[in-house]
């Protein structure tokens, strides 16, 4: 069998963009990791989640042939970042798409001309295996791609696999799903884990699915009834990192080109070396994946917060920061890799570099967020658990960890990983149940401030009355600010996309008071805008 040939993560990226363009089709820029329409989804996790609308036919593509790279977030194995060769909780899909125009034929050949042909990827055959749906009660085996792979492609039958529902048929949230055909490539004895039976399949890192080539041809309504969409589609996905991977043939998608550079940042900062103890490696790998995903979402629109998707970024930077401090570092440090991270990734995504001042900015001031609390935070954790583990208790309880959230500003999904590395499980639903109570308590807090909502914010006592200039004049030029109410701390120091109270020394707005229609406006500083309602 012979060894790929070693293109550069960007390199590839462009050549399967490329390859497809020769094909027709027409390439577009990623699309936001924020969803729009669709709530179904917190982030974008595939190449085809922002395309639904192509689809159902519900809105006429720009083609009926598109090609993009889509940044995608995962988060669902999370737990396994740094610890597998293939899981990232940030990575770039290539995808191919056809709107009710070629089908499972072309999807086929083009994906194996595409990784087999010596023009292009060039990868050897033999230790190419594709899978194909074999069938369920609601959904027949597809016989037709396996036909297309066997006679077609020329595949022998005993390298064609067959699997169900969980491997072969693609859904994520609502909307186009169908059966698939995997791509699976063979890296070699050394990647596999040994066991008889070690095959295509298995959990081990030997044979990595690269691509998957949907044939979506259903539409799940969000509860599982499918029906026929009007128009058959393709929906093609190939992780880049794991496409580079092979190409590189190195160990993980954290020893690829770009993202090797971007550990090799962390290892500067933190002083830990990269190869030398499994511990110290998962750290500097979840620290590398996370960073990736909160610069990229940042710059997208997300802000750190504890719900939805703002919650997903919190936790992925207060979990890298806790392996920083896993790594001994003690102060905020995260913030110091963006540059390297947008260095990495301008090329495709020039809009890093545009926002790169405010992406570092929000990861600045979130780390020092964190940073004021973690250590009181950590040594509170662990006498928690001492005292657990006296009592011979294995569960660890809510209240203990509601308080770490509340006081420390622990996420708890990061208080159940590091109680579950220290081989306890959390109490869950008592920590459901003090978040519960507490929303009570703020909802009756907001209550208790009267009709007025924001206007019942208590303002210092020392803040002098606004001048009223609106009798004769409907803007003033020189105002100035003298307090400020905004959402938090981090809202504070970004003043972007929040809301909140500007309170002026003088004002030519008139509030709404006996009946009169409240004015409405906006006021300008610098290059802040802040939109009056
Ligand atoms: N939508 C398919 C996937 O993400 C291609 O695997």
């Amino acid at each position: 069998m012979s060894q790929p040939k070693n293109y550069g993560l960007n390199e590839l990226r462009e050549m399967f963009l490329h390859f497809f363009e020769t094909k027709d089709h027409l390439r577009l820029p990623s699309f936001s990791l924020i969803p729009q329409n669709d709530a179904s989804l917190l982030l974008i996790n595939s190449g085809m989640a922002p395309m639904k609308p192509f689809f159902t036919g519900e809105q006429e593509p720009p083609r009926h042939r598109v090609t993009t790279c889509q940044k995608c977030i995962r988060t669902g194995d999370i737990e396994n970042i740094g610890h597998t060769a293939r899981h990232g909780t940030y990575f770039e899909m290539l995808g191919n798409f056809s709107f009710g125009d070629y089908f499972k034929n072309e999807a086929i050949h083009w994906a194996w001309e595409f990784l087999t042909s010596p023009e292009w990827v060039g990868l050897d055959p033999n230790r190419l295996y594709p899978s194909v749906f074999a069938g369920n009660e609601t959904t027949p085996a597809d016989d037709e791609a396996f036909r297309i792979w066997h006679e077609e492609i020329g595949i022998p039958e005993d390298r064609i696999f067959k699997f169900g529902k969980a491997d072969n048929f693609w859904e994520h949230g609502s909307g186009p799903c169908g059966p698939c055909s995997e791509i699976y490539y063979d890296r070699g004895e050394k990647y596999g884990c040994g066991k008889p039976g070690c095959t295509v399949g298995c959990d081990c890192d030997r044979y990595m699915e690269v691509w998957n080539v949907v044939f979506s041809q259903f539409d799940n309504d969000g509860h599982d009834h499918y029906t026929e969409l009007k128009q058959k589609n393709i929906d093609t996905g190939m992780g880049l990192e794991r496409l580079a991977v092979v190409c590189q043939d190195v160990d993980s998608l954290f020893d690829v080109d770009t993202v090797m550079n971007i550990t090799n940042k962390v290892t500067e900062i933190t002083g830990a070396s990269y190869g030398q103890s499994l511990e110290k490696d998962v750290s500097l790998r979840v620290i590398t994946d996370h960073i990736r995903s909160a610069s990229f979402m940042i710059c997208d629109g997300v802000l750190p917060s504890n719900e939805g998707r703002g919650y997903v970024l919190r936790r992925l930077l207060r979990r890298a920061a806790r392996h920083g401090k896993l790594l001994g570092v003690n102060r905020p440090f995260l913030y110091e890799v963006v540059d390297t991270v947008v260095h990495e990734n301008e090329g495709h995504y020039p809009e890093l570099r545009e926002r790169q001042a405010y992406i570092t900015k929000v990861i600045r001031v979130e780390e020092e967020n964190f940073a004021k609390t973690i250590d009181g935070g950590m040594k509170i954790f662990d006498q928690l658990l001492a005292e657990h583990k006296e009592k011979g208790e294995t569960t660890f309880s809510g209240a203990d960890a509601f308080k770490l959230y509340d006081t420390y500003g622990f996420p708890i999904d990061l208080t159940i990983e590091m109680v579950e590395d220290a081989g306890m499980t959390l109490d869950r639903s008592a920590f459901d149940q003090e978040m519960q109570e507490q929303k009570t308590r703020a909802r009756e807090a907001r209550k208790a401030l009267g009709d007025l909502g924001w206007a019942g914010v208590e303002f210092g006592k020392d803040i002098p009355s606004t001048e009223f200039v609106g009798y004769d004049r409907d803007t003033v030029e020189d105002a100035k600010v003298v307090a400020l109410v905004v959402e938090d701390e981090l809202a504070e120091e970004l003043m972007t996309g929040v809301d909140g109270i500007v309170v002026l020394d003088k004002t030519p707005f008139y509030a709404e008071m006996g009946g009169q229609v409240a004015d409405h406006g906006v006021i300008t500083c610098g290059g802040a805008k802040f939109e009056v309602n």
